[in-house]
């Protein structure tokens, strides 16, 4: 097949230029290079569709064509849309719909063959994608990544969506082009694609997509998860920080952990530190279960000091306030000497420590309130740590399925079922040992960027075979500000009330 990835937002080049310093060359961009390399090595031609940009600024962009080295079957593609200069995500509607669709349409007529299916990623590819379809005839999925009405529950927190809160969010996000961008996907999309069934039913089933989409619809939906970059995580691989990391941790461990306890396993904790992460609950569990301590010693990473609980003055924030607490409790259950705490840069070092400590059967713990998919857990399973990690969100689905456990699945919100689990792991080297290869098994069956291609492949072969017109559901009409974007024709905040509550 001929498949085209429409993502305007960001951009894409052989360095990965930007990938997380700037919102928009986010996990998203990792996802679409991943499953668009594994697709083209699956024998499909693959273009990723993307913006032009000539700007100064962003010097890497302003070729019409670029391509990943040893992978002839990919190209890059840069479709000028909405002038010269770099514009963010929450700019590009009005240009998808002026320039950029009948730019593309005008790229494929002018090369002869319009392609054979789109994939589209987040509402502005899920938009450009269905005014693609309108014009041409071409099929294509939606895969929203992020969508905005989670995002306006966040952002409104208790307050009524009423013209003094929806205001000032439309202005600066237009959330009203970007939830009615993304009905139209879901709803003329051939498939929608989501990483979890939580995702499908709990996020497509948000009153804003209400006559859109219909979350029981199996005809419409297919999970199809992302997987884990093994050239960096696997047990076997290898990198040029392996035996620095290695060092590293050792001298940490020399640091911190009290001399007759330097020989135990640690339970890792690598997220970010942020209150949803909930790194206090594992030290409660810790501090409160004198048996743990005698299995274990804690480890947490933390960027931005070698020594973050030691050096708490450098953070600000919420970070430092966490830190704190942290520390208090180390203070008031005599936890020194059995915790430790060091940076971690970039994936490199990441993965080798998680090799090193799987040397040390230690373990990954992620006692988050709610993980969206968890794709930390299965990085360090892949590296063979076992991973005792929140029951809420998707680890309960990639953790655990028909009766089979591939990790230990803990409730965040009780410490004593945090100690439960992790001791589950680190009663016997047996059970570890069970759980480290159960994990790695799963990973490598299930969560790989080539099994990410084929359920693409397949929900694309299936739609394209269904032809033109096939649709679940009834059409919703294109709003007149994706016909004509002028400002005549704009949303109103009373439009975004009216979405977002469900009466559109
Ligand atoms: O890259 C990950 C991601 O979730 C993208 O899908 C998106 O660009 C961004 O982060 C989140 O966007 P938003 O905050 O607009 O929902």
């Amino acid at each position: 097949m001929h498949i085209i990835f429409l993502n305007p937002q960001g951009n894409f080049d052989t360095a990965d230029s930007h990938w997380t310093q700037h919102p928009d060359f986010g996990g998203q961009l990792v996802y679409v290079k991943e499953t668009a390399l594994a697709m083209a090595a699956q024998g499909h031609r693959i273009d990723i569709v993307t913006r032009r940009i000539v700007d100064p600024a962003w010097p890497q962009f302003s070729s019409e064509f670029d391509s990943y080295d040893g992978h002839p079957n990919v190209r890059i593609v840069r479709i000028a849309c909405g002038g010269d200069a770099f514009l963010a995500k929450e700019e590009l509607w009005p240009y998808l719909v002026r320039e950029w669709v009948p730019n593309i349409e005008a790229f494929y007529r002018g090369e002869g063959r319009l392609p054979d299916g789109t994939t589209t990623h987040y509402g502005d590819g899920g938009l450009a994608g269905a005014l693609l379809e309108a014009r041409t005839g071409v099929p294509f999925t939606f895969t929203g990544h992020s969508l905005g009405a989670q995002k306006l529950d966040k952002l409104l927190g208790d307050k009524p969506p009423d013209d003094a809160s929806l205001a000032p969010l439309e202005e600066r996000f237009h959330f009203a082009q970007r939830l009615a961008g993304e009905r139209l996907a879901m709803n003329r999309a051939g498939k929608v694609i989501t990483s979890t069934r939580e995702e499908r039913f709990e996020q497509y089933g948000h009153p804003a997509y209400r006559a859109a989409v219909d979350p029981d619809d199996d005809r419409k939906f297919s999970v199809i998860p992302p997987g884990v970059n093994l050239a960096v995580f696997d047990a076997t691989s290898r990198n040029d920080r392996e035996q620095a990391t290695a060092d590293f941790l050792e001298t940490v461990i020399a640091r911190d952990i009290s001399a007759d306890r330097r020989g135990l396993p640690i339970i890792l904790l690598s997220s970010r530190v942020d209150h949803k992460k909930n790194h206090i609950a594992l030290l409660r569990a810790f501090a409160g279960h004198p048996e743990l301590q005698a299995m274990a010693n804690v480890g947490i990473v933390v960027r931005g000091a070698d020594n973050a609980l030691q050096q708490r003055s450098r953070f600000s924030g919420e970070a430092r306030e966490l830190l704190d607490q942290m520390a208090a409790l180390c203070d008031e259950a005599g936890l020194w000497g059995k915790v430790t705490a060091f940076p971690l840069e970039g994936q490199a070092e990441l993965a080798a420590a998680y090799r090193y400590l799987t040397g040390r059967h230690s373990l990954f713990c992620l006692p988050a309130f709610h993980e969206p998919f968890g794709l930390a857990p299965l990085e360090a399973m892949a590296a063979g740590l076992p991973a005792v990690v929140t029951k809420n969100g998707g680890p309960s689905e990639s953790l655990y399925e028909n009766g089979a456990s591939f990790g230990v699945l803990i409730d965040p919100a009780d410490p004593d079922d945090i100690a439960r689990g992790v001791s589950q792991v680190l009663e016997s080297p047996q059970a570890w040992q069970r759980y480290s290869e159960a994990g790695r098994g799963r990973v490598l069956a299930r969560y790989t960027w080539d099994r990410t291609a084929a359920g693409y492949a397949a929900v694309l072969e299936e739609i394209i075979a269904r032809g033109p017109g096939d649709q679940t559901g009834q059409r919703l009409p294109i709003p007149p500000y994706f016909r004509q974007p002028d400002p005549a024709n704009d949303f109103t905040t009373a439009d975004l009330a009216a979405i977002y509550t469900g009466r559109m």
